[in-house]
């Protein structure tokens, strides 16, 4: 009796365990990059979880971007922590709390992994990978709705919203390169875009990377009424329903007008799968596909 209640009580912690281990909520997609594995418990590791830790629980970074390293030389861990320029400090914070706890999980022992939310990515590696412009692994995904009407002038449209929105994020300094705006389409339709590039770029590199960004749209959107293309250094997305939060600071900059694309080249591996989105700022955009671009 006693025997069985306490293997009882062992079950159940267990359980308890192992539900808090897999709480997180699935990354819209994340990598785990064969780059160099690491052994449990080995100095990279506690390294690894020590540059986690430090980076789920600091409070005093405000502007959603966190690069922080720890150890020493063979063993150092590069970490960096983007938060969508329109989350709020405590959604920000939440987010990258699930993913430091989450990514280490899905790619155990693996030294380089990045993994993306809806309100953040995180990216951790044994290289430096700070200050450094990269276009992947990256992957897209894209709303199932078409365009109904005058194709071209929405993608015209598009483009012309995402090169504004470009240029802004491009320009927003070293805390912050964030853009988002509204324009309007065809059938009276407006069109939202949300552009972002990790801040520790250079000026240039964040312009180049969302140029590219917005390259691959006739890679994954081409003729959809929403899409994201999405890279470690920078990504875009695009809906024809308000999918931010137009009060954060430079999201609801005066705009001009937006653009768009869907298939990828023969040398990428291809995925697809369907996502239902949740979030309260995602009414209307239902259904998903996301393709992966293998990392070169
Ligand atoms: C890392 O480990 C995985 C298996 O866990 C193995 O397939 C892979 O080849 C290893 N990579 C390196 C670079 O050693
Ligand atoms: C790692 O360390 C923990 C706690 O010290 C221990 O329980 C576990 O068995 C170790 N794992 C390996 C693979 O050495
Ligand atoms: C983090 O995970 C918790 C528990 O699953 C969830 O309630 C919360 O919404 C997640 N945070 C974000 C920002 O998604
Ligand atoms: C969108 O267009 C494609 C190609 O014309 C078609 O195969 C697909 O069924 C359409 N999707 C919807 C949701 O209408
Ligand atoms: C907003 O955008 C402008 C450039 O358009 C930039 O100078 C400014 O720093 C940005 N502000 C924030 C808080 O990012
Ligand atoms: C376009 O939308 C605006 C605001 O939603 C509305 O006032 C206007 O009548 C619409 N125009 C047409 C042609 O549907
Ligand atoms: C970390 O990011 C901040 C903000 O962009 C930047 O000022 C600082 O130079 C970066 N540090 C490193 C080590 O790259
Ligand atoms: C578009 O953005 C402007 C600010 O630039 C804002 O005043 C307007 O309400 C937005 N339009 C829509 C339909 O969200
Ligand atoms: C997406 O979901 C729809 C219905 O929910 C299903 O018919 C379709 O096969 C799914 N597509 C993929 C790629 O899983």
């Amino acid at each position: 009796m006693a025997m069985v209640s306490s293997r009882l009580v062992f079950l159940v912690s267990i359980c308890i365990l192992v539900s808090q281990a897999i709480a997180q909520p699935d990354f819209l997609y994340h990598f785990c990059l064969d780059k160099g594995n690491y052994t449990s418990n080995s100095t990279y590791n506690t390294n690894l979880n020590q540059v986690l830790s430090s980076l789920s629980s600091n409070t005093e970074i405000d502007y959603g971007f966190y690069n922080f390293s720890y150890g020493q030389s063979p063993d150092k861990v590069y970490s960096l922590g983007l938060c969508r320029g329109d989350a709020k400090p405590d959604i920000c914070r939440s987010c990258l709390n699930n993913a430091t706890n989450l990514l280490p999980l899905l790619c155990s022992n693996r030294k380089e992994a990045i993994g993306w939310y809806d309100y953040c990515m995180l990216r951790y590696s044994f290289r430096d990978i700070f200050g450094i412009m990269e276009d992947s692994p990256a992957f897209f995904m894209w709303n199932m709705n078409n365009v109904s009407a005058n194709y071209d002038q929405f993608s015209q449209d598009l483009r012309t919203l995402l090169d504004s929105k470009r240029v802004q994020a491009a320009a927003g300094g070293s805390l912050r390169k964030f853009a988002a705006g509204n324009a309007t389409a065809p059938n009276n339709q407006t069109l939202y875009s949300l552009v972002q590039c990790t801040p520790d770029l250079s000026d240039q590199d964040c312009s180049d990377c969302l140029a590219g960004a917005m390259g691959d749209i006739p890679n994954c959107c081409d003729g959809k009424q929403g899409g994201r293309v999405i890279r470690p250094s920078c990504n875009l997305r695009f809906e024809i329903a308000l999918f931010y939060d137009p009060t954060a600071d430079n999201a609801s900059s005066p705009s001009l007008s937006p653009p768009l694309p869907r298939v990828p080249s023969h040398d990428s591996r291809v995925t697809e799968s369907n996502q239902s989105k949740s979030s309260s700022v995602q009414a209307s955009i239902n259904e998903v596909s996301i393709t992966e671009l293998s990392p070169r």
